[in-house]
Parts: C-alpha cells; structure tokens; sequence
C-alpha cells in the first residue's frame, strides 16, 4: 500500500504447526481405527478356528490310549491354544474398547467378586486378595473395572508366582476414590516399567502385552488416572484413582 508517498508492505504470518499436528494425529487415529475393524475381523476367524482345533484335539484325545505320549500331549496343546485363545481376546477388546456406562458400583464388592472366579484364572488359584479399607459408591462400568482388577490381580499372581497375598487398599483421597493393588512380586525392573503401557509388550512367553494398556485405557475412559509403583520395600503397586461421583449428578 502507499502511505504519505511511501510504500508498505503488510505480511501476515500463520503459525500452523498445530494444525499440521492435528492433522496428523487425525491421520493416524484414522489409521488405528482402520486397524481396530481388521483386528476384530481376524480375531473373529481366529478364534472360531481356534475352538475346532481344540474340540477336535480333545476328541482325539479321549480316544488314544490314556497313558500314552499322544495322551500327554493333549493338555499341553489345549493349554496354548486357550493361551493364544486369550491373546486374540485382549487384542478384540483392546481394539474396540466400549464407551464405559456409568451406574452406580460397590468397589469394594466388585472387587472381591473379581478376586473370588479362580476357575475364570487359574493363576489365582493360591492366591488371596485381601481388601482393606472402603469407598462410598462411585458412577462407573462395572464390566469394564472388572476387567481392569482381573488384569491387574493376574500380573500379581504371575509375579508371585501362583502364591501370596494380594492387598487391594480402598481409601478416599479428595474427590476421588483410591484403589492401590499391591503385591509381594519382585517389582518391575526400570527398563520394563518405561514399557509397561505400551500395547504388545511383554516380558512373558504367552503374554499379550495388553493388560497394562487396557486396564489404563478403561480407567481413563473414567476420567480417572492409574499408575506403577515400585516401592523401596519390593514388589509392585498398582495405583488407582477414580473420580468420585454421586448417582444424582
Ligand atoms: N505386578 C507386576 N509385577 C511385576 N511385573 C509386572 C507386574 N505387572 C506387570 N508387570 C510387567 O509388565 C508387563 C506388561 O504387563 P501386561 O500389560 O499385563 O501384559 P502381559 O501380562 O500380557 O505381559 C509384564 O509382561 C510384566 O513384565
Ligand atoms: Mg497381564
């Protein structure tokens, strides 16, 4: 433009890195999405293919001669076959977690609940979890927390071992509810714990990785916050928080 005889200029600058930024995070969200329904698809075949080769396994099982090496062998098999069983399951819902459905939930009942289905997992069978400590009622999916203490009651119980105590500490803090899993494992060394919530990583021959991530995704999906602990005494300790929220809001 001129201005009194003289010219000017007016240059107008646009920062768009958050933009680009957000571009690309859509981009990949876009892509996980996209992997979600192809994971589920698969999962889906996976596992009704996985059920036949088990029912079938079984029936030749009853019919070779029960002390037999071919006898032996049909446990072991069963046994990997419900391990990568499992493995497809946490990557299904891994893929497509529900939004959580909030009703009103007895934590602490919910938990000893959780705790008592050894036949569900039978690496809690010599395990106790032990509750200590109470909660009002809070707003949460029960199904989902569910799977959240079964996760985390299964990695105590492997990393015990198959024995001990789990302690499970219910405490108000604040506005929240604080639920701290704690067990007598040998803790988690420095280059795991920065692992730990990346999906698929593991430290166990038939684990899915996915404990972790999932049980982390659940309580935030509840707005809530949980993290990993491992105190000077040993073992690991798995804290939990969740917002305290009344049926009437
Ligand atoms: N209570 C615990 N004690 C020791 N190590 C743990 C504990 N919980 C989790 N971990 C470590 O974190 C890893 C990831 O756990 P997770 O996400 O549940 O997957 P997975 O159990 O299938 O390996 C485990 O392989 C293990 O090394
Ligand atoms: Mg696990």
């Amino acid at each position: 433009m001129s201005v009194d005889g003289e010219t000017r200029f007016t240059g107008i600058v646009h920062d768009l890195t958050e933009r680009v930024q957000m571009e690309q995070r859509l981009r990949e969200q876009a892509a996980l999405a996209k992997l979600g329904e192809m994971a589920a698809v698969v999962a889906h075949e996976v596992r009704n293919a996985l059920a036949a080769v088990r029912g079938a396994v079984q029936v030749i099982g009853a019919r070779v001669p029960p002390d037999s090496r071919e006898a032996l062998v049909v446990p072991d098999v069963v046994g990997r076959i419900d391990a990568l069983s499992g493995i497809v399951k946490d990557m299904l819902l891994f893929a497509h977690l529900p939004q959580p459905r909030l009703n009103p939930v007895d934590l602490a009942q919910l938990i000893g609940s959780t705790a008592d289905y050894p036949d569900k997992d039978p690496n809690l069978q010599n395990v106790r979890v032990e509750v200590i400590g109470a909660v009002p009622s809070t707003l949460g999916d029960a199904e989902l927390l569910r799977i959240v203490f079964s996760n985390l009651f299964t990695n105590s119980a492997q990393a015990m071992r198959g024995t001990g105590t789990i302690q499970v500490l219910l405490e108000p803090v604040g506005a929240s509810c604080q639920i701290v899993v704690a067990d007598r494992g040998p803790g988690i060394p420095p280059e795991v714990r920065e692992r730990l919530f990346t999906p698929f990583f593991t430290t166990k021959a038939r684990g899915s990785g996915l404990g972790l991530a999932t049980a982390k995704r659940i309580v935030e999906g509840h707005e809530g916050s949980l993290r990993v602990e491992c105190p000077a005494g040993g073992g690991t300790m798995v804290i939990i928080q969740l917002p305290l929220r009344g049926s009437m809001e």
